[in-house]
């Protein structure tokens, strides 16, 4: 590498990491801050009331003002998000069924589809506005999925997974439910000011691109692609992180309590479904 090369790649990344201090700052400031200061516990009883009450309501209308709904919509429709192959799909945080409308409308006839989320409330509300029985329904927490290891060729996580203080105990999860092979469409707020605006009126937290990438591969759930919402939102470089990762072959790291006690799954805080 000549020195002008070796100058510029320095000089990126000096931006790179003044980025990155920038963006660690507005989260200590701006952040919603509860996702840290309550236990992880108390804190999933304040996230399920939240969606259970009128918030959850307003986030049906939110979600298309927003046009998440609908660009989300046009990723599965122009094949970026590819779901045609897949027959067993598991939508995590599916709310009112933003994402399962999609996959009701995009995937194999055949497929079979599962949607979870922690509060009945959503998925009720999802039932209704999807007039669909087809997709299963099911009241459950994503760090413990009540489901056997392998079960899925495909999952979808829509803007679900910044309710864990700890990404990693829900990849895992994730990597679990799926087969070696099987894909991931993740899709989060990242740490911009746009997003941590978000946190503060959804509760929630945001992510660093680089840690959420990390947290990723660490749960064998390496990423693939990187995807933006339209070339604008790519540009401007908002919209947050959507990515394909797929799970590696094998999965490194200790096993988590329900890999090796299949009972834990059945005993794993479940709700009734809905
Ligand atoms: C912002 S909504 C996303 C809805 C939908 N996926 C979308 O794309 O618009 C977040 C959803 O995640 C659910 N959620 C939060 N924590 C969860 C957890 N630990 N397990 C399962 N669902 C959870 C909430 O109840 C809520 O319905």
């Amino acid at each position: 590498m000549g020195r002008s090369s070796e100058s510029v790649a320095g000089r990126d990344r000096q931006r790179e990491a003044r980025r990155h201090r920038r963006r660690a700052l507005l989260r200590r400031v701006a952040e919603f801050q509860g996702i840290r200061q309550l236990q992880f516990d108390r804190y999933r009883q304040h996230v399920r009331r939240l969606y259970d009450g009128p918030a959850g309501a307003v986030l049906i209308i939110g979600s298309k003002l927003s046009l998440h709904e609908p660009l989300v919509g046009r990723l599965f429709r122009t094949g970026r998000f590819e779901i045609r192959d897949c027959r067993a799909i598991l939508d995590i945080g599916s709310g009112a069924g933003q994402i399962l409308g999609h996959l009701l409308r995009h995937a194999h006839p055949e497929a079979e589809i599962v949607g979870c989320d922690l509060s009945p409330q959503m998925l009720a509300r999802a039932r209704q506005r999807l007039r669909s029985r087809r997709p299963k329904l099911v009241a459950a927490d994503m760090t413990r999925l009540p489901f056997p290891d392998g079960r899925f060729d495909c999952v979808t996580c829509g803007w679900a997974m910044e309710y864990l203080p700890d990404p990693t105990v829900g990849l895992r999860e994730i990597a679990r439910v799926l087969r070696p092979g099987g894909k991931l469409y993740l899709l989060a707020t990242e740490d911009t000011f746009a997003g941590v605006m978000t946190s503060r009126t959804w509760h929630c937290r945001t992510f660093n691109r680089r840690e959420l990438r990390q947290a990723c591969e660490s749960a064998g759930l390496p990423w693939r692609r990187e995807l933006w919402l339209t070339r604008m939102h790519e540009l401007l470089r908002m919209g947050g992180i959507l990515v394909e990762a797929c799970k590696e072959a094998a999965v490194g790291g200790a096993p988590i309590a329900s890999e090796t006690d299949p009972e834990a799954h059945a005993g794993g805080r479940v709700l009734p479904n809905v």
